[in-house]
């Protein structure tokens, strides 16, 4: 008998697909994102970054796609533990805006592959005014690596799909890492918080293998098969979780065709609240939060007008859950590290919602994994 070989298949290590086989890396990968960097004895973070945290007025985050919903997650993460002003831009504007910048200026590039032309455009164009310049970035030895001041690599390892999600996952827990060293150079962070963190951090690997324990999955499957018909997608979330709206949007655009909107839960009101009838499903990131409340608020609101509410919450909430048509639920998190956990969530809604409706989720229609023209 013939013994078949296929290389592909091979590569993709048992799983289907090579999206569904980086999701199921998320726990090494973040272990390799984090190995090293991080002291539980002396609280400190260890970069390697030879610029100095203290001479930065100004920081601005600069990336495209699922990078700069990561770089939205840095903004809350910097600002609340080093009080310093950021701003978040897609590339594409940066580059043409005329951006404020002075040498006290720390312009940050996130990008997996570091080769994305209107990130680089933008990091020559802040080199150029002045900035000091750091990459956050998975390909060793990418353009972007080459022209920046300093690297912090996120060590996700290849990523072949075309929808980021290790990657996606280790960005966050790098610009984690990043909001802790600044706060803490800064004096900013206060110890207590710094360590409490610093635990949280070092837990993801273990809080993202438990998000894929076999009856998560197999609960999210169920609740994408539920809804795969679905015309419309309305994701919400708040704080440090709304970029994980505007992310778990995105996965499901790119990957089911599925038209999806992400807000802002507290911006529901001024707006697509029209939208809400029993055909939208409505995504609500509703993890712990000290403004858990409000979140329940607007899981109200969807369902006071027939909306479907998917609610993902922490593992034994009673609350948020009690209102929802379903449940995700996902272990307990401290909430600023709670975007790596609830991520993984969003990854897996989209897939199989994809997987449902036929997709080739490893190269959808019209995206290129790296964009290298304008
Ligand atoms: C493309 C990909 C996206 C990615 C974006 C930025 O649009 O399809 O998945 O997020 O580029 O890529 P980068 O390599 O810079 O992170």
């Amino acid at each position: 008998t013939l013994i078949e070989w296929d290389a592909e298949a091979a590569e993709k290590g048992g799983f289907d697909t090579y999206m569904l086989k980086e999701i199921y890396e998320q726990p090494q990968a973040l272990t390799n994102t984090l190995i090293g960097r991080l002291h539980d004895d002396t609280g400190e973070v260890n970069l390697d970054i030879n610029l100095d945290p203290a001479s930065f007025k100004r920081i601005s985050i600069i990336a495209c796609g699922t990078a700069f919903y990561a770089g939205l997650v840095g903004e809350y993460l910097i600002e609340q533990l080093a009080r310093i002003p950021v701003e978040v831009d897609v590339a594409s504007e940066y580059r043409y805006r005329s951006p404020l910048v002075s040498e006290n200026t720390l312009a940050i590039v996130i990008s997996q592959s570091g080769e994305t032309i209107d990130t680089l455009e933008a990091l020559r164009e802040a080199k150029k005014q002045g900035a000091k310049t750091l990459g956050v970035i998975n390909a060793k030895g990418s353009s972007m690596t080459r022209e920046v001041d300093d690297v912090l690599y996120i060590h996700a390892g290849p990523e072949i799909g075309v929808a980021s999600t290790k990657a996606y996952t280790a960005m966050v827990s790098g610009m984690l890492m990043l909001a802790l060293w600044l706060g803490r150079a800064r004096g900013t962070l206060n110890e207590e918080l710094g360590r409490e963190l610093l635990q949280g951090a070092r837990e993801l690997p273990r809080l993202v293998e438990e998000c894929l324990q076999p009856e998560r999955v197999e609960n999210i499957q169920r609740i994408a098969q539920k809804y795969h018909q679905a015309r419309d997608y309305l994701f919400l979330g708040r704080g440090v979780n709304s970029p994980t709206a505007f992310e778990g949007a995105l996965k499901l655009k790119e990957i089911s065709y599925i038209h999806a909107e992400a807000y802002a839960a507290g911006e529901m009101k001024h707006g697509p609240i029209a939208l809400i009838d029993e055909h939208l499903p409505v995504v609500v990131i509703a993890t712990e939060s000290f403004l858990l409340e409000k979140t329940i608020s607007n899981i109200q609101e969807v369902k006071a007008r027939s909306g479907k509410v998917i609610a993902v919450v922490s593992d034994g909430d009673t609350d948020a859950a009690r209102h929802a048509d379903d449940v995700i639920y996902v272990p307990r998190a401290a909430e600023m590290v709670s975007p790596v956990v609830n991520a993984v969530a969003m990854q897996l809604l989209a897939y199989f919602t994809a997987t449902a409706l036929n997709r080739d989720v490893d190269k959808p229609r019209n995206l290129a994994k790296s964009v290298t023209v304008e």
